[in-house]
């Protein structure tokens, strides 16, 4: 479909110390969830080699996600890793924040360009509600802040739910005027199989410019930054800030789909709803070369045909998507 190779989003644990109700409801991923054990999950070199055979195909960002990917042990080394593999790549974290007070000066002096940061409540007890956690809104706040302070660039991510916190888009909205940083409204997908998604559940991205226009006067529709970006640009010509959409549900994106995935099992996923992906750690643990690993991606990616927002609603539905804690989002 010509679509060119150009993120990957490593997923560095399946774990998370939130409970989001629309990612990891604690029903299904309680004491008795089975998590990868620790034989199975990608090793830092092991991502090194998958990220250095992706370079000759035209890779230029690097996402390191989960789970929460502060869980996992000196993830910084990991930056520095893929940072010494060359000095132009854009690599960003998306994270829910909580951990990133003592991590930040490691994570900058590694490399990280960039972290993205959920947050869909500013309310406390709601907040605690949508995450199911221990966790305070405030400790995400301190986290934007210290990103902020060491010069990383921020972004927050907001899922929002219908009934649940169409009352916070404006909270949101202040936040990001105060601090200074976009936010960008996500749609609730229908990914995985245990967060009982329904369309009814879904906030569409007109439906958030509305209440945001009531509010704080006209939006008016920009430009992408860069090629095939997931969130739609819009300016709040009053405050001159910009707020992104994520309309996979109600504007599909797939034409422009950039991005490969790797699970936290090293497994390669070319859509986020796919149902299976390639297992590039065995391969690894056969010894494949880094020029066996170019020649595999390239292969698969090549003959790619996954376009799962945009079929959705078609007979062509699948079954059993993977977990988003696992693939990472
Ligand atoms: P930037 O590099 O800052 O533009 O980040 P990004 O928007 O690519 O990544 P981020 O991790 O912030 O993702 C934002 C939301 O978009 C998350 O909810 C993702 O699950 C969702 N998302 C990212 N890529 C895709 C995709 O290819 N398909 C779908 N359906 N959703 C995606
Ligand atoms: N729908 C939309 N966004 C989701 N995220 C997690 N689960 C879902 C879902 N079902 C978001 C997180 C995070 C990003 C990586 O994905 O809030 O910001
Ligand atoms: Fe954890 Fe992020 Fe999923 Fe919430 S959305 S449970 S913070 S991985
Ligand atoms: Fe890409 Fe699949 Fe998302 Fe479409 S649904 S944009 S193909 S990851």
């Amino acid at each position: 479909m010509g679509r060119p190779l150009r993120d990957l989003r490593i997923s560095v644990t399946d774990r998370c110390n939130f409970r989001c109700t629309y990612c990891m409801p604690k029903e299904h991923f309680d004491s008795n969830y089975e998590f990868l054990p620790k034989g199975q999950i990608i090793s830092y070199e092991e991502i090194v080699l998958i990220v250095k055979s992706m370079l000759p195909l035209g890779l230029s960002k690097v996402r390191i996600t989960g789970g929460e990917p502060l869980l996992r042990k000196d993830i910084s080394k990991l930056v520095s890793m893929i940072r010494n593999l060359d000095e132009s790549l854009d690599i960003a974290m998306t994270t829910n924040g909580v951990l990133l007070k003592n991590k930040i000066n490691s994570l900058k002096e590694s490399g990280l360009d960039r972290v993205t940061i959920s947050l869909d409540s500013l309310d406390d007890e709601l907040f605690k509600e949508m995450t199911d956690s221990k966790f305070g809104v405030n400790q995400v706040l301190e986290g934007i802040k210290t990103a902020i302070d060491a010069g990383l660039k921020v972004k927050i991510n907001s899922v929002i739910e219908k009934n649940k916190n169409e009352n916070q888009i404006n909270k949101l909205i202040e936040t990001s005027i105060e601090y200074n940083i976009p936010v960008r409204f996500i749609e609730f997908m229908d990914v995985g199989t245990t967060n009982s998604w329904k369309l009814d559940s879904v906030v569409t991205g007109k439906e958030i410019r509305e209440i945001i226009q009531k509010e704080f006067g006209p939006l008016t529709k920009t430009k992408p930054n860069y090629y095939g970006e997931v969130a739609k640009q819009w300016k709040l010509a009053r405050y001159d800030l910009d707020i992104g959409f994520i309309e996979s549900i109600s504007s599909p994106f797939c034409g422009s789909c950039t991005r490969a995935r790797i699970s936290s099992n090293g497994k390669l996923f070319t859509c986020l709803f796919s149902e299976q992906g390639h297992d590039l750690l065995s391969m690894i643990r056969m010894e494949a070369t880094e020029e066996d690993l170019s020649t595999i991606i390239s292969d698969i990616w090549n003959k790619r045909k996954d376009r799962y927002s945009e079929e959705r609603n078609s007979e062509k539905q699948i079954h059993r998507p993977v977990e988003m804690s696992y693939i990472g989002g």
